[in-house]
């Protein structure tokens, strides 16, 4: 009986089943109660009383096996959604389905090289929370209270408490830094901001800034412009120009929009810069002395430039991307074109 049960389980095992017709035809063969299986049961009751226990477990352990592969083939039919009813699984003939790797999201692909190119100029990262107090968001750059400079960014409150927002820009980042660190500060702060603004094209109420700060002795208007102008080079090409257009920030004095020659069109004019020859990427200027005095580090030994850019800007003008709500869609159609792009 031994034997016979050995026999039937290398069969089970070398069973062909490729098709439900072939599953059936093993149910039948084994499993039924005309199979082979069944009728070892019934010779089981002849089996001499020493060797009965030996024998039942063989016998348990080959049922217990068929099953198994009649459970989990079933089970690949199930969930197979070929028609012809066959199991494409184990044709070993078939060419291998490449492997679809994800890659990283466009935001993330500008947001790395504008770290990048700071961190070879010796700036540090930092960081500072999504969830601010008015002090590190307003005040501590020279936003007076009541002070229409505040109404230029919409913002959301949270927990009906005014003291809590969540930040509008990341230049709070600037004020935490001023509270821990001493000058030198060289750093740039990327993350998140929030602005409440109704969701459009050209708005959104979630995006990304990369704030800089660099507080020293002496530091000037021209570090400003040349620190700029060498990321515009590196970021969008050898050829790229910038200009300042004066503009008005609380917390810089005198504070700057920084526009970079269009490196679509080379400054000649095109649909993107609008036929200007020139596009915005963010804002500038040099550290108000309130906002130093107000963080502790006196604006007589020390002078500073800050800027800010958004980062879907940048993207949006590098890739030309005309609707800012594809950055967080999630169309894998949007994002797999940037799948290349390191
Ligand atoms: N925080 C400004 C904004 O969100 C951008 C900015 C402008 C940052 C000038 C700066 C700066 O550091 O100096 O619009």
């Amino acid at each position: 009986m031994l034997d016979k049960i050995k026999t039937i389980s290398e069969r089970i095992e070398a069973y062909t089943i490729e098709t439900k017709d072939q599953l059936e035809q093993f149910r039948l063969e084994f499993l039924s109660r005309k199979g082979e299986i069944t009728a070892l049961f019934d010779d089981f009751k002849t089996v001499a009383p020493d060797i009965k226990r030996a024998v039942g477990q063989e016998l348990n352990k080959l049922k217990v096996a068929a099953q198994n592969r009649f459970d989990s083939i079933q089970e690949q039919f199930e969930q197979s959604t070929d028609s012809k009813h066959t199991l494409r699984a184990t044709d070993l003939t078939l060419p291998v389905i490449p492997n679809q790797l994800g890659g990283k999201h466009p935001i993330s692909v500008v947001h790395d090289r504008i770290v990048e190119v700071f961190e070879r100029m010796g700036f540090n990262l930092s960081e500072g929370p999504e969830i601010e107090d008015d002090w590190h968001n307003f005040s501590a750059l020279n936003f007076p209270e009541n002070h229409p400079a505040r109404e230029m960014q919409d913002t959301f409150f949270i927990e009906k408490n005014p003291d809590v927002v969540l930040r509008t820009h990341t230049s709070s980042v600037q004020v935490r830094v001023m509270e821990n660190e001493k000058p030198p500060i060289r750093t740039i702060s990327p993350g998140r901001v929030y602005r409440n603004e109704a969701i459009s094209a050209r708005a959104h109420c979630m995006f990304h800034q990369i704030e800089g700060l660099y507080i020293d002795k002496q530091v000037s208007f021209s570090d400003l412009k040349n620190t700029l102008y060498h990321f515009a080079k590196e970021l969008f090409g050898a050829e790229t120009q910038i200009r300042f257009r004066p503009s008005y920030f609380p917390f810089t004095e005198p504070s700057a929009e920084i526009d970079v020659s269009c490196f679509i069109c080379n400054g000649k004019g095109c649909g993107v810069c609008k036929q200007s020859g020139w596009v915005e990427i963010g804002g500038a200027g040099m550290v108000d002395p309130n906002v130093l005095q107000n963080n502790g580090i006196d604006p007589k030994k020390y002078s500073g430039f800050a800027f800010g850019m958004g980062v879907e800007r940048i993207t949006m003008l590098k890739y030309q991307i005309k609707d800012l709500r594809l950055f967080t869609e999630n169309d894998i159609r949007f994002l797999r074109q940037f799948k290349h792009i390191q």
